[in-house]
């Protein structure tokens, strides 16, 4: 009779392994980047660049983008010009993360180091075939105003390339296209990672290499 599964077996059962998978998943984890504090060169979010994410998010554009430059012995993503591999602190600011886990566009991490220029931005999310010849990138163009005639003083215009530019017609950059790209051109992950991220993680490390050597 001893080795009949009974009711009381399986609820005992299922209790153990809710209970070991939250210690491995939720609190071991929690004690472990509890103490996790932001990099030096890491600074929070301004608002408009937080505005900015939040159009990211409402676009979808982390279905395409990562934001997670990987180790060497992963890939060849430090080649790629991505950028050294991110820690945990470099994280700090960002609620929700925005990892990625499909790269069919570049990972992003650090694409306001790589393009800083506004304009650029602008007019390769209005028309990514203008900057990149071949991109699958879609464009965003219901983030801006196509209007004939000339732009109002303060309003943002988008300057194609010429192959692009429609004679006439003034592209005129809405507020959530400007705060998109003021959130990529602040997405700058190249400061150096000090040795104390390391100690951050008070003696429990989760890094186990140094990379400042990598970082530029
Ligand atoms: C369907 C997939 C897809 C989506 C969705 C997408 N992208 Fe892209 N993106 C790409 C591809 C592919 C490239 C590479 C070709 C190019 O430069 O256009 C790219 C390139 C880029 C680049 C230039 C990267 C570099 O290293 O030069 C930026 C910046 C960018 N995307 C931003 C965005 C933003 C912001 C959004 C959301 C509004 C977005 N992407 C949505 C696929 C996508």
């Amino acid at each position: 009779m001893s080795g009949l599964i009974t009711e009381k077996k399986i609820v005992l059962g299922a209790l153990v392994i809710i209970t070991f998978a939250t210690v491995a998943l939720v609190i071991l984890p929690f004690v472990q980047l509890k103490k996790l504090e932001a990099p030096e060169g890491l600074k929070p979010y301004t608002d408009q660049q937080a505005l900015g994410r939040k159009v990211y998010i409402a676009n979808g554009c982390v279905y395409c983008h990562s934001q997670q430059p990987r180790d060497a012995n992963l890939g060849p993503d430090g080649k790629r010009g991505w950028g050294r591999p991110s820690v945990a602190a470099d994280y700090v600011y960002d609620q929700v993360h925005l990892l990625g886990t499909m790269r069919t566009g570049p990972d992003l991490f650090n694409i306001g180091a790589r393009q800083p220029s506004a304009d650029w931005h602008l007019g390769h999310l209005y028309q990514p075939r203008g900057y990149t010849p071949g991109s699958i990138m879609p464009a965003f163009k219901f983030l801006f105003v196509e209007r004939k005639g000339k732009a109002m003083p303060g309003e943002v215009v988008v300057n194609l390339p010429p192959a692009y530019a429609k004679p006439g017609v003034t592209i005129i950059a809405s507020q959530d296209a400007v705060n998109l790209v003021e959130y990529l051109k602040g997405m700058d992950h190249t400061y150096k990672i000090k040795k104390t991220v390391k100690e951050s993680f008070d003696k429990v490390s989760l890094v186990t290499e140094d990379h400042t050597k990598e970082a530029k």
